[in-house]
């Protein structure tokens, strides 16, 4: 198939609406949309992305208005986070409602919910008349994509349509957090951090890699990850001698022995830079790729968890 690239937010949607798959920016991540009522289209977006049929998919929203499609039985606290941070990086894993399909949230009764930061996101969305499923617009292992060009690369020929913005400004996935139980849980660190959520929600908590219903519960996280081609190394501490092979990105200033290196001044402006050189990484063909290692505060806890995923891969 032809893959349509346009900046219009309406002919995206157009595309939505007739039942097919359109890629979107958000402040996150790029994500790959099908109306989330369309079992059909939904299964065009598992095929596209090669994404595996147990990985739940998030539902983005436009205006709180469409929230009652998709969930029911929302607790007060879940309430006190979306007034908080709707709309920005956060996806609330709500009880489903009727109408969603269980192709949707792959046979869970539940469902996560998402309203984007980014302006055009929701004019997309508005614009769709319903709500959108959308994993990150990447093929299913590699990293996220952050520009539309990502996109192109994974899915050119793949998928509909792409709706092309800017590189997108966080550059890290969505902080998952679970409102299933007495209090949130967060599932997948993202830019909004446990701290941030406290602030809401004093018993707001993070599953650890051991809870093994945590596992059970954010499906997605079992499967391979971010993955470049090359191999991923975190470093903490010295940094090793650098080869033509082998690049660097970090906040040390002293890498200069690296030919592929990417110093940034902040962990803020590392998260939004790291997908993206990966990928230029393999884009070079590099073998090895030492990533600095950093607190895990703040987003810095986010870029952590994507790196050591990477690592695994
Ligand atoms: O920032 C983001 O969240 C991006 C943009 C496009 O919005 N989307 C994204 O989607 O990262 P995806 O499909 O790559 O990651 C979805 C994550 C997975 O870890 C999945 O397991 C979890 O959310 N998830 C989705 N629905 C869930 C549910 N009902 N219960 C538990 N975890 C769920
Ligand atoms: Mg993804």
């Amino acid at each position: 198939m032809e893959t349509i690239v346009t900046t219009d937010p309406m002919v995206a949607a157009e595309v939505i609406r007739s039942g097919g798959t359109a890629a979107f920016p958000t402040e996150t991540v790029y994500g790959l949309g099908a109306n989330v009522f369309d079992e059909a289209a939904i299964q065009k977006l598992f095929d596209a992305k090669q994404r595996p049929q147990d990985n739940p998919l998030i539902a983005h929203i436009g205006h709180l208005d469409q929230l009652d499609q998709l969930a029911c039985d929302i607790p007060g606290f879940a309430w006190d986070l979306i007034d908080t941070f709707f709309p920005g990086p956060l996806t609330l894993v709500l009880q489903k409602g009727e109408r969603v399909p269980l192709i949707a949230t792959a046979g869970l009764e539940t469902i996560g919910v998402r309203m984007p930061g980014l302006e055009l996101a929701r004019e997309f969305l508005t614009a769709c008349g319903t709500p959108v499923v959308a994993p990150s617009a990447n093929l299913s292992g590699r990293p996220s994509p952050t520009t539309w060009e990502a996109v192109k690369e994974d899915l050119d020929g793949r998928i509909d349509c792409i709706l092309k913005g800017d590189a997108t400004e966080i550059g890290l996935e969505s902080t998952v957090v679970d409102c299933t139980g007495t209090g949130p849980v967060v599932l997948r660190p993202g830019a909004i951090s446990l701290e941030q959520l406290q602030e809401i929600v004093p018993k707001a908590s993070k599953a650890s890699d051991a809870d093994s219903g945590a596992a059970l519960k954010s499906p997605g996280m079992r499967h391979r990850h971010y993955s470049p081609r090359a191999a991923v190394v975190i470093v903490k501490g010295a940094i090793p001698p650098g080869g033509p092979d082998s690049a660097f990105i970090g906040i040390d200033q002293s890498a200069g022995q690296f030919s592929n290196s990417l110093i940034l001044s902040s962990v803020e402006e590392y998260a939004r830079a790291v997908f993206e050189f990966f990928r230029e990484c393999d884009r070079r063909g590099v073998k090895t790729i030492y990533c600095e290692a950093v607190p895990e505060t703040g987003v810095g806890a986010a870029l952590m968890d994507r790196l050591r995923r990477a690592a695994q891969g």
